[in-house]
């Protein structure tokens, strides 16, 4: 067995370690830019590594967390007193994964519908990365539900890129987080999102046998099946979770070590609750947790306000919200909890 093999294997067994979840804080500099103008935040170079130093350093974030995807400016950045940011989150007992795509542009010949790209030159950058302390990566794509989509060739475009990323990240040393987002705008039903979801997964694992990627070195962040957001049905944890493991039951092989959630737009509390609803009913083939951006941050952001005055009771919205998920990853989350 080659050291890459090892170290791919002792990544995943850190990453899935039970009662942890993901923390997805790799949010573009647009997209910051976006969530820092939500709480009256100006985005510089300066204010986005405050905020991340801020996250990374929450005492105790590590009962909870096992890992934390960076964008690239984070990567590269130093907290105030010159510590590179990865290394801060290792002294944390956090590993440092990095987003690497480049984004999504519109799929040409299929309006509405996007691309990820990224491919070009990603072995060189995975290279890189590695040597600044990565140690996973993260590759997203996004599929609309509308009328006629996704269609077939854009959910096989997608699957086939998502494919390639996964076996370039597997060569170079770095376990790929492979993420398919079905998204939730839209007024479709839950059933319409199980069956788009159950299309592209499937797809998605067809192509990344194609590519030889090895299902066992490597992590699924799925959407949850869920009604659109402006559906007038909404749905109850249990009928999340039942749809949800349906629909991977179906498209995921159980040699797929973890499964990490994305939250895609829900509230804090139904991505937790949704999740503990898939972990108190009986055992999985896979790990089930979290890979949250918004639903583990919001409340963290908010009480920050661009304050560093602020500083310690937006770690404690962090961490609480924290507690909450790996209660819920171990299926003993309750609704009072909250209080
Ligand atoms: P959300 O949980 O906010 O959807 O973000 C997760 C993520 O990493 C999207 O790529």
């Amino acid at each position: 067995m080659s050291i890459s093999v090892r170290d791919l294997e002792n990544t995943v067994a850190e990453l899935i370690a039970p009662g942890k979840g993901i923390l997805a804080a790799d949010e573009s500099v647009g997209t910051i830019e976006k969530r820092f103008k939500a709480v009256n935040v100006v985005s510089t170079q300066e204010s986005r590594r405050d905020y991340r130093e801020l996250l990374f350093s929450t005492p105790g974030l590590s009962d909870f967390v096992s890992g934390v995807i960076l964008f690239d400016e984070t990567l590269k950045q130093k907290n105030t007193v010159g510590v590179p940011l990865p290394d801060l989150l290792k002294t944390q007992g956090m590993i440092a994964g990095i987003k690497v795509d480049m984004g999504t542009v519109a799929l040409p010949g299929f309006a509405g519908e996007k691309i990820t790209e990224g491919l070009d030159g990603l072995s060189k950058r995975l290279t890189e990365y590695k040597q600044l302390g990565a140690r996973f990566a993260k590759w997203r794509a996004v599929l609309t539900i509308d009328a006629g989509m996704p269609s077939a060739q854009g959910i096989a475009a997608n699957a086939y890129v998502l494919a390639r990323y996964a076996a370039l990240c597997q060569e170079a040393g770095l376990v790929p987080i492979v993420e398919p987002e079905v998204l939730m705008d839209g007024d479709h039903t839950i059933e319409t999102c199980a069956s788009v979801t159950e299309r592209v997964l499937h797809t998605v694992f067809h192509a990344l046998h194609a590519q030889r990627v090895a299902l066992e070195l490597m992590i699924l962040k799925p959407n949850m099946v869920v009604p659109g957001s402006m559906c007038k049905e909404q749905a109850s944890p249990p009928q999340v979770a039942q749809a949800t493991l349906t629909c991977l039951r179906r498209t995921v092989p159980a040699a797929v070590p973890g499964i990490n959630f994305l939250s895609g737009g829900q509230t804090d509390a139904a991505a937790t609750a949704n999740l503990n609803a898939m972990n108190s009913q009986g055992k999985n083939p896979w790990n089930v947790s979290f890979s949250y951006g918004r639903a583990l941050q919001a409340a963290a952001i908010q009480a920050w306000g661009g304050e560093a005055a602020h500083k310690e009771v937006a770690q404690q919205a962090l961490y609480q919200r924290a507690r909450l998920n790996s209660a819920a990853v171990l299926g003993t989350y309750s609704a009072d909890m909250e209080k």
